[in-house]
C-alpha cells in the first residue's frame, strides 16, 4: 500500500489527483451555467483553498470573472480550534456583486459561516460557497455549500491544499489518515 508520513502520522491514498480534476470541471460548467450574465468576484480563502481555486477558476468560462484571496485560520494539528480569526482582509467593494466563496473544505462549517455573515454586512447581491470537499457528518453550523467536489467521512486529509501543521499542501492527491491512528 503506498503511503506518505507527517510527522510521525502515517497516510493513504484517498483521491487520486485525476478525479479531483475531472471533478473540478464539472463544477466550472456548472458555475458557468448559474452565473451567466453576472460579474462574479470568486474569493479563494488561503491558504488551503489555492489549488483547487486555480483549477476552478480557470475552467470557469465567464469573461466578467475576477478573483481575490482572503486569509483565515481556525485549524490546529488535526482538529479543529473552533476559534475563527481573519488574518488577510478583502479590498474589493463587493456591493451588489456575487461572490463565490472558494473553500479547500467544510469540516464544521465555522470558518465559512463567519466569513459568509462578514460578507453578506457589505450587501453582496448573493454569497456561493463552493467547496472541493464537505464532511456533512461534522458539521456544526447550518451554511450549505453550493458547489461540493466531494462529500467524505469526518476523517482528517492533507494534500492538493489541505495541511497537517503547514505541511503536505503540495501533495498532489488527496491522502487520509491511515486507520491504524485509530486505536
Ligand atoms: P471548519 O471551520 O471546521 O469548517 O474548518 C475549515 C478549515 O479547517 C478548512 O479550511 C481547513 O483549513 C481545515 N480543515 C478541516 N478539515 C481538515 C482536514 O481533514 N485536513 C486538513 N485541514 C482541514
Ligand atoms: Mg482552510
Amino acid at each position: 500500500m503506498r503511503q506518505v508520513t507527517y510527522k510521525g502520522l502515517t497516510f493513504v491514498p484517498y483521491l487520486e489527483n485525476d478525479k479531483i480534476q475531472a471533478r473540478i470541471k464539472e463544477l466550472a460548467a456548472k458555475i458557468t451555467e448559474d452565473c451567466k450574465g453576472t460579474r462574479p468576484l470568486f474569493l479563494c480563502v488561503l491558504n488551503g483553498a489555492f489549488p483547487f481555486a486555480a483549477d476552478l477558476f480557470r475552467a470557469v468560462q465567464l469573461e466578467d470573472a475576477e478573483i481575490s484571496f482572503i486569509r483565515l485560520k481556525s485549524y490546529e494539528g488535526t482538529s479543529s480550534t473552533g476559534v475563527v480569526k481573519e488574518v488577510l482582509g478583502l479590498s474589493e467593494d463587493i456591493a451588489g456583486r456575487t461572490v463565490i466563496v472558494i473553500e479547500d473544505i467544510v469540516d464544521t462549517g465555522k470558518t465559512i459561516a463567519n466569513l459568509v455573515g462578514d460578507l453578506k454586512k457589505q450587501n453582496p447581491s448573493d454569497v456561493k460557497i463552493a467547496t472541493l470537499l464537505f464532511k456533512p457528518e461534522s458539521l456544526q453550523t447550518d451554511v450549505k455549500p453550493d458547489y461540493v467536489g466531494f462529500e467524505i467521512p469526518s476523517d482528517f486529509i492533507i494534500g492538493f491544499g489541505l495541511d497537517l501543521d503547514g505541511l503536505a499542501r503540495n501533495l498532489p492527491d488527496i491522502w487520509v489518515l491511515s486507520p491504524e491512528h485509530d486505536q
